[in-house]
């Protein structure tokens, strides 16, 4: 043990985290999520979150979608609920009830309408279960400043770096990078996963955790996605969001390289990832 700030995310540790299911468990035990995204064109999105929350274990999920999401969520996820908006092409609201969850994911294919913003914005004013913000969820938090001034504290933030650029303004150098990921996470207490070939969990404690599982075939399009899927389904379970990062970060990237062991990194697709996260959880135990 050092006083380091920063830690290497290890085998050992994450397995230390993991908890084994109970024989009587129901599927009450392992939260309800809520998935919020997806717009004309993006449904993919969201419905990959979908899937990888649900292989994170997660006990029940509700998606909700534009109108035109309805028929394409209920068939591609059929494990899921699915709630419509009245608007069909994007989101204008959120449930008025969100006491029931666990958790909320918001952001893949959300798109960045005005409508969304507004909804975005009164969400932000209420009292909220914990937050996952990812993607369209971020540009509009980083254009928006009551979004900012309201940000729910302990969300967690999983920016790619023109997303994290957006919110905190260009980096010099990585150094740089980490010391601006550091002074975000403090002034909003927050947990940014800021993603790359090493991505890095900041923590309003002012600690970096950095992954070492991941690989080059995961730069293609919506693995992000399943990421935010993961790390809502497992918030949901009653991980603490510094768990839920670790866990889903390591997780992610290690589904990641069984995938590209299997199908060869060129060849992986995002769906890959939560096709091959049962085989990670089973590898990290
Ligand atoms: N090595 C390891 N991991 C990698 C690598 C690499 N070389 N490249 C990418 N990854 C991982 C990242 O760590 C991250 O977890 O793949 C994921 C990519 O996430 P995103 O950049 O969010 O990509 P994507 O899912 O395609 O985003 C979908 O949402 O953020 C918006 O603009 C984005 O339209 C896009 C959409
Ligand atoms: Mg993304």
């Amino acid at each position: 043990q050092t006083d380091s700030p920063y830690h290497l995310l290890v085998p050992q540790h994450i397995k230390s985290l993991l908890r084994p299911r109970q024989k009587f468990s129901h599927k009450g035990t392992f939260g309800h999520a809520l998935l919020v995204g997806g717009s004309y064109g993006k449904m993919g999105a969201i419905t990959m979150s979908g899937h990888a929350a649900l292989r994170a274990g997660l006990g029940l999920l509700t998606v909700q979608v534009p109108h035109i999401g309805y028929t394409i969520l209920q068939t591609a996820l059929p494990e899921a609920m699915v709630l419509t908006d009245d608007h069909a092409h994007h989101l204008t609201r959120f449930p008025e009830d969100l006491t029931k969850y666990q958790c909320v994911g918001i952001g893949p294919g959300l798109g960045q309408a005005e409508a969304s913003q507004l909804a975005l914005e009164r969400l932000f004013q209420q009292v909220t279960p914990p937050l996952v913000l990812d993607a369209d969820a971020l540009n509009l938090v980083a254009t928006d400043r009551l979004l900012r001034q309201h940000l729910p504290p302990h969300s967690i933030l999983t920016p790619h770096p023109k997303e994290f650029e957006r919110l905190t303004g260009p980096a010099t150098d990585d150094f740089h990078r980490l010391q601006l990921l550091k002074e975000f996470c403090a002034q909003y207490q927050c947990y940014v996963v800021l993603k790359g070939a090493h991505t890095c969990i900041g923590t309003p404690a002012g600690e970096f955790y950095f992954n070492t599982t991941g690989n080059p075939g995961m730069a293609t399009g919506g693995t992000g996605d399943v990421l935010t899927g993961i790390l809502t389904g497992l918030r949901a379970q009653g991980y603490s969001a510094l768990e839920a990062c670790q866990l889903g970060v390591y997780l992610h990237g290690l589904a990641g390289n069984l995938a590209a062991q299997a199908e060869g990194q060129i060849s992986l697709i995002a769906s890959d990832l939560y096709k091959y996260l049962g085989a990670a959880f089973r590898k990290a135990s």
